[in-house]
């Protein structure tokens, strides 16, 4: 099929052109590059001996992305462009709702001109908001804590109701956990502009001596060890999931969320210790405050993926861990 992936130079998104281009899918990238870099697109290239068709288009210019659909037969959408910094949205939402809720309309605008009627989204457990009942499933009632969430909640909702007004739509919501890992030959990877805001890269950039010391948020959580838990899970495994789902939605007239996650919830000095191991560094740490906004636990419940997407994670927290370090150790100052 001929796949139009947005977003397809980021972390997620060039992971998934990776699985798509080896499963002979022919691939369409669009991405502003706003937080990713061109050379991501030509090592998806290197890894798969396949070329990618890439366009340095913003969503939000109708145009473009019209052009884009007229000239190239598009079967699905896979949309990943978004921006997700959760602190950065606090300070400036209208950025947020601009770029990913008025992006997803323009999109889905142009998809309805051209018949293009099955998307794939890149949605977030953050949509669970501070629901402290894991597993969590996908009935649960959903909230949100900042404005990037708020954009999940709200492009789950638009993507519905189109449905609603057109059963000829069909798309899937994946709620992806924590994602972590990198492609095994260490050429592609997670490559954050400035300070990480997530766990792992700021574990790797310690562990490469870009930084001093990991800052442990709050160590007196009702968890095994007191520090946070969450639901790490594989990019790759994570990109596999998203050809599962492009097959479903492809299949199934019907709007779905399904949860991306292993099901098992690691804390943050589980985290330590199991890259410490796997990897033979040291990551030295220091417990400070509680970090607003955070939750105790937070990990899927990943019957509905099994059942519907036949989809079950394969790697495990120490593949995670090596697969982090030897991106980071290859590429210390990432693209
Ligand atoms: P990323 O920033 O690496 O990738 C997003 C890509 O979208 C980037 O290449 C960026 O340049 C592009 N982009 C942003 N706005 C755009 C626009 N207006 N037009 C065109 N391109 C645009 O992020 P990622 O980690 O790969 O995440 C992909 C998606 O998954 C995002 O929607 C994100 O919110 C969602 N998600 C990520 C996580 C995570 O922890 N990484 C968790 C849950 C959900
Ligand atoms: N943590 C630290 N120190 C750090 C960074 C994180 O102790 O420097 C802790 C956090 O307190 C948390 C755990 O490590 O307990 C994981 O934190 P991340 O920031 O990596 O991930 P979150 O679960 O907080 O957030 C992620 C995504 C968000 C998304 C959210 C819910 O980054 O975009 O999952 O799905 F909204």
């Amino acid at each position: 099929m001929n796949i139009l992936v947005t977003g397809g130079a980021g972390y997620i998104g060039s992971h998934t052109c990776v699985e798509l281009l080896n499963n002979n899918h022919n691939v369409i990238v669009v991405d502003n590059l706003s937080n990713s870099k061109k050379e991501a697109i030509n090592r998806v290239e290197a890894i798969t001996n396949k070329k990618v068709k890439f366009y340095e288009i913003d969503i939000l210019d109708k145009r473009g992305l019209d052009l884009v659909f007229k000239s190239n037969t598009i079967d699905a959408v896979i949309h990943f462009a978004g921006l997700k910094a959760v602190g950065e949205s606090v300070e400036e939402p209208l950025k947020y709702y601009q770029n990913n809720i008025t992006g997803t309309l323009v999109l889905m605008d142009i998809m309805k001109r051209h018949n293009v009627k099955k998307i794939v989204f890149s949605s977030s457990a953050t949509v669970y908001g501070m629901n402290n009942v894991s597993p969590l499933t996908e009935e649960l009632p959903l909230s949100t804590t900042n404005p990037y969430g708020t954009t999940k909640m709200y492009i789950e909702r638009i993507i519905r109701d189109t449905y609603q007004a057109d059963n000829e739509w069909s798309g899937t919501l994946l709620r992806y956990f924590n994602p972590i890992g990198a492609h095994h030959s260490g050429t592609i990877g997670e490559d954050p502009k400035g300070v990480p805001n997530n766990l792992m890269p700021f574990i790797t950039q310690v562990a490469v001596g870009k930084r001093e010391k990991l800052s442990v948020f709050g160590n007196d959580y009702d968890t095994h060890d007191g520090t946070g838990v969450r639901d790490y899970i594989h990019v790759v495994d994570l990109a596999k999931g998203h050809l599962k789902a492009l097959e479903f939605t492809m299949k199934n007239k019907t709007i779905e969320a399904i949860n991306l996650g292993t099901g098992v919830g690691y804390s943050v000095l589980d985290m330590v210790d199991t890259f410490r191991v796997a990897t033979n560094t040291k990551v030295p740490y220091q417990i400070i405050d509680r970090r607003p906004g955070d939750i105790a636990t937070c990990f899927a419940d990943t019957k509905k993926a099994k059942e519907l997407l036949d989809w079950e994670t394969e790697k495990n927290l120490a593949d995670m861990c090596r697969d982090s370090w030897r991106w980071q150790s290859d590429n210390p100052e990432g693209y």
